[in-house]
């Protein structure tokens, strides 16, 4: 196992005008599941094989461990990837395609044997490695493409978007299981997708990219609740946060009828008029009369919540609106509301440039800091370490090759 490390990483494609990966800068902790996301085109595969060494670094360095990489050809790097398309070979069985990688490695038959039936345990395809894939479902088939990664037992693996191929249900499923598998394994592992619930929901950190660039890496609680820019607060959370552009007035913003207090220190950082006002659909509650006038175009009901999606005039300006509501609700397309915020944060970035203004603690936050220091670091080494070493323990997962991490090292 091994950190892996991004120093200032640029990658330029030739012939292109800007780097489609930008001076990257990026720890990822050992054993860490660190999921990259953002939306198409943004640098998250590029950024994934330069760390496997299918794509040149033009500036800066790729460090695993402290040993520096960038120049390092792929099969030298000891990490094990799993592609979006992961293609199995037909004519070969479940235990084949699983050793095949191993085979080429000139590992020993026997070794090769029981590192498939150790991965095949993990991934509950001991009944099914003398099939053949086409005989398989999706999901067994995209595990079988994770055993292949796991037998090499690798120091870091990378993950492709490789749940694309699943429908709906079964990526729900089959996320829980890579997450939990991980954490078993311990090994440092670098996720990419676009789908930002994956993110939140299977990353220790999520790392967010937009054009190349870094915006924000945090927990995903970090990311909800203290996004740093516009884009991180538009892109993380669904439905997605309200961004509002409000007036600034005095002691506060202009929201409607009623005003929204705001610290005068916070809004001095802004030189402009206007300031960007970012509100969760939970934090909106519906009123009697105060607040933003919103004409209902749709209530969306989801069982146990449901949500509106409406239309204001904010400043001369129609804007769409998001509320969640009770999940009994009266309303119809049509109907007039009032919606002001409650309770949850005021997300404020400048109009400009869309760095976030305020660095307000939400309320969960405080609350956990009150009742106990350093309670968020605890719980999470708690939650990672623990599991990493009860697979080293487990005789069933131990490896034959146990000189593996010494033979690593250099
Ligand atoms: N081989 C290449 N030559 C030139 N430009 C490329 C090449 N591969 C990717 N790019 C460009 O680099 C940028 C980043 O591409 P990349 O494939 O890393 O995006 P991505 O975040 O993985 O997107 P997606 O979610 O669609 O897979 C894009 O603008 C893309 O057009
Ligand atoms: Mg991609």
């Amino acid at each position: 196992m091994a950190s892996v490390t991004f120093e200032k990483a640029t990658r330029i494609y030739p012939g292109g005008t800007r780097p489609a990966v930008d001076q990257v800068q990026l720890t990822v902790k050992d054993g860490e599941f660190l999921v990259l996301v953002g939306p198409s085109g943004c640098g998250k595969t590029t950024t994934l094989r330069m760390l496997a060494g299918l794509e040149e670094v033009n500036e800066g360095r790729i460090l695993i461990g402290d040993r520096d990489v960038t120049q390092v050809p792929p099969k030298d790097r000891d990490i094990a990837m799993v592609f979006q398309n992961y293609a199995l070979y037909p004519h070969m069985t479940v235990a084949e395609n699983m050793g095949f990688a191993l085979k080429i490695a000139g590992v020993k038959k026997d070794e090769r044997a029981a590192r498939v039936l150790e991965a095949a345990k993990l991934l509950d395809l001991e009944p099914y490695l003398d099939r053949k894939p086409k005989a398989l479902s999706g999901g067994q088939r995209q595990r079988v493409a994770m055993g292949r990664a796991i037998v090499r037992k690798p120091e870091v693996f990378l993950m492709d978007e490789p749940l694309s191929n699943l429908d709906a249900k079964l990526r729900v499923a089959t996320r829980t299981q890579i997450a939990s598998l991980q954490r078993r394994l311990g090994v440092t592992t670098v996720y990419v997708t676009h789908d930002q619930v994956e993110a939140m929901t299977m990353g220790d950190r999520v790392a967010v990219l937009k054009d190349g660039v870094l915006q924000q890496v945090d927990t995903p609680r970090a990311l909800y609740e203290r996004p740093a820019n516009v884009f991180v607060a538009g892109f993380i959370g669904s439905p997605a946060m309200n961004l509002l552009t409000l007036n600034i007035t005095a002691g506060g913003v202009k929201f409607g009828n009623s005003t929204i207090k705001i610290d005068s220190a916070v809004l001095a950082k802004t030189k402009e008029k206007t300031v960007t006002v970012g509100l969760r659909p939970e934090d909106l509650v519906i009123t009697k009369s105060d607040g933003i006038a919103v004409e209902v175009d749709v209530i969306e009901e989801l069982g146990a919540d449901a949500f509106l999606y409406g239309s204001a005039v904010i400043e001369g300006k129609k804007t769409d609106v998001i509320a969640r509501i009770g999940s009994i609700s009266s309303l119809r397309s049509g109907d007039k509301v009032f919606l002001k915020p409650q309770g949850g944060i005021t997300h404020l970035f400048d109009v400009k440039n869309g760095a976030r203004l305020n660095n307000d603690v939400p309320a969960t936050a405080k609350k956990a800091a009150a009742a106990k220091p350093a309670a968020k670091t605890a719980t999470k080494k708690v939650a990672a370490k623990p599991a990493a070493k009860k697979v080293a323990a487990k005789p069933s997962v131990k490896k034959p090759a146990a000189k593996k991490p010494a033979a690593k090292k250099k």
